[in-house]
């Protein structure tokens, strides 16, 4: 029995393409195989794969974006709290509000730039609002992420804690030499609802943007 933000029904585009969620894992596998590929190089075995997804059906959703064949072209995988390991970065009064953490977003290279990822998250946004969610997170690579530009084009914000921005070193493991490799991450937020962005802001969780007129001297 999968959690109710799995229940959703399918969205159709126009052009016979749909977003549901993720109910096959071999189409969950395919897609999140990109991770195993340059320049994520991430061991990624069915183990891992399998966690994940389990993860998902227990307390979050997988969405997938699929072709008018039925092929899968891309997803986009959210949990439905904050990460234990974030917890540190959210002042006490954030933890009354409603987050969704997006986990997982790959699009399979032949069909990438075409706004799949976008639209699965515009759709994220929509789900968000119906779930009564306060906010939204991710994380992304801080120096070279494909995600980053698309996010802040949809009006995501850097992540602060105590009006710092957070960047957060991650140790990993290489898939092809089993190296142990760091690099740094950062986050990226979203406000859905009013009280989440005040929280946000007032814990310094969100610094509002700088005013850009120029003060007179
Ligand atoms: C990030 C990713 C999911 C985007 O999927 P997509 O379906 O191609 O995205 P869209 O077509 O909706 O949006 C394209 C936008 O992504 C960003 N983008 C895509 N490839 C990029 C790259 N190589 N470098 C920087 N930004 C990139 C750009 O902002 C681009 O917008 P533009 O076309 O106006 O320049 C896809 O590139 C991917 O699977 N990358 C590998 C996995 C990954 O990085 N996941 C995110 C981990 S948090």
């Amino acid at each position: 029995m999968t959690n109710k933000l799995f229940q959703m029904k399918p969205i159709k585009m126009g052009n016979g393409f749909y977003i549901k969620p993720i109910t096959d894992f071999e189409d969950f596998s395919k897609v999140i195989d990109v991770f195993k590929e340059w320049p994520f190089d991430e061991p990624l075995t069915l183990e891992d794969k399998k966690e994940e997804y389990n993860g998902y059906l227990k307390n979050g959703l997988c969405l997938g974006f699929y072709h008018n064949t039925g092929d899968i072209m891309g997803l986009a995988g959210l949990m439905h709290e904050v990460e234990e390991e974030h917890e540190e970065y959210f002042a006490p009064q954030a933890g009354k509000l409603n987050p969704f953490y997006i986990y997982g977003l790959a699009t399979l290279p032949e069909y990438r730039g075409h706004g799949v990822c976008t639209t699965l998250m515009e759709v994220i946004h929509d789900i968000a609002l119906e779930n009564n969610i306060d906010f939204i997170y991710l994380r992304t690579q801080l120096e070279g992420s494909m995600s980053e530009g698309l996010c802040r084009k949809l009006g995501y914000t850097d992540m602060c804690q105590n009006s710092k921005k957070i960047v957060q070193t991650v140790t990993f493991e290489r898939g092809t030499t089993g190296e142990i490799g760091s690099d740094d991450r950062q986050f990226l937020i979203y406000p859905i609802s009013e009280e989440g962005k005040e929280i946000l802001v007032e814990t310094g969780a969100i610094v509002p943007e700088k005013s850009k007129v120029k003060k007179l001297s």
